[in-house]
């Protein structure tokens, strides 16, 4: 007997949108004559409110957005089964089949405050935030401390954009991230207490406006799945992946390092910087060889320094000299 095992970000049938919903967002779409290519600036969002209260992302209409072939990598993509049935996000859980439980996440309304070492702190929705900002795809490595790694199409912003809206004051040296952590019954692990939510996150200014700080919106043309970190995350592929913290409401500028999550648990195996180094030892782990999704953990190869991003990032770290991890 053939039996249909649903995987973790198809929807359930209940959140199938109703006909009269879709069609109001096609005639929207219609009416303002905007082009697939072309809504990503564009508002097709006033019936977001609908579509959310539907279980449909509001911004499906936003994707594919075009790619920006800039940021190509010379290795087979990731299948989109394995990115987004393979997941840390301990919020959800402490291992990987987090993704069904996961669909519980709300992601409307979602809030972003901005605060801290600004020219005015404020609050912006992410569908508000979206529409001022270019949506673009790029195809990026990723690879974790725990020495698997993937290539996928990530599609958001240039964070870059997001500082420049911000306004930060020129005391500003850092900016803290942080996930919600609002509601154990959506976020079963957050009854976890002996971790620190929530989960926090940190980037120098010099990293958050390099040109490889990446928000992510999308994956794979659609928006990012909830397990993935809908639905704003940070992609800084030079970076293990503990640092791209996901679903993230609040961007704090400050000029004190910020204690991190992994930090504050373990601050001798996972440093503020955490820059790929496959020199440095993670004291558990060697870091000099990873294994790709969808392979077999037996299929190494060797890892890169900043994760193959060397050109783009290495002058932001003139002292570390590949030392970079724990610093
Ligand atoms: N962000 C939050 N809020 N919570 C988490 O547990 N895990 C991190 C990072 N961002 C995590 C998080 C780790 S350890 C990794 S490797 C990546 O998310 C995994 O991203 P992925 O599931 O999209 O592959």
């Amino acid at each position: 007997m053939l039996i249909k095992v649903k995987r973790g970000w198809e929807l359930p049938e209940s959140a199938v949108t109703p006909e009269d919903v879709f069609m109001n967002r096609r005639q929207i779409v219609k009416a303002l004559g905007i082009a697939p290519a072309l809504a990503a600036t564009a508002s097709v969002l006033p019936a977001g409110a609908a579509l959310a209260a539907a279980g449909e992302d509001p911004t499906v209409d936003l994707y594919p957005v075009p790619r920006n072939e800039k940021y190509t990598v010379d290795r087979p993509l990731t299948t989109q089964h394995d990115a987004t049935t393979y997941n840390n996000y301990y919020e959800f859980g402490s291992h990987k089949q987090i993704s069904k439980t996961a669909q519980r996440l709300e992601i409307r309304p979602w809030n972003i405050k901005i605060d801290g070492l600004v020219e005015k702190e404020f609050e912006i929705g992410i569908d508000d935030l979206l529409k001022q900002v270019s949506l673009e795809e790029r195809v990026y490595r990723f690879r974790c401390v725990e020495a698997w790694a993937m290539t996928v199409p990530w599609s958001g912003f240039a964070m870059k954009q997001l500082v420049e809206l911000a306004k930060p004051l020129s005391g500003a040296k850092y900016i803290k991230m942080n996930t919600i952590a609002e509601s154990k019954a959506e976020m079963p692990g957050l009854r976890q207490f002996w971790y620190p939510w929530p989960y926090q996150e940190g980037l120098s200014m010099e990293e958050a406006t390099n040109e490889m700080a990446f928000m992510v919106t999308g994956l794979y043309g659609k928006p990012v799945p909830k397990q993935n970190g809908a639905p704003l995350r940070l992609a800084v592929p030079w970076k293990y992946g503990f640092k791209s913290i996901k679903s993230i409401i609040q961007f704090t500028f400050t000029d004190e390092k910020p204690k991190t999550f992994w930090e504050s648990l373990a601050e001798k195996e996972y440093g503020f910087w955490a820059n790929v180094n496959p020199a440095v030892d993670h004291p558990r782990w060697s870091q000099a060889t990873e294994w790709q999704l969808g392979g077999r953990q037996s299929d190494r190869v060797p890892s890169r320094i900043y994760n193959g991003y060397g050109e783009q990032v290495a002058h932001l770290y003139p002292k570390d000299a590949g030392e970079s991890y724990f610093r």
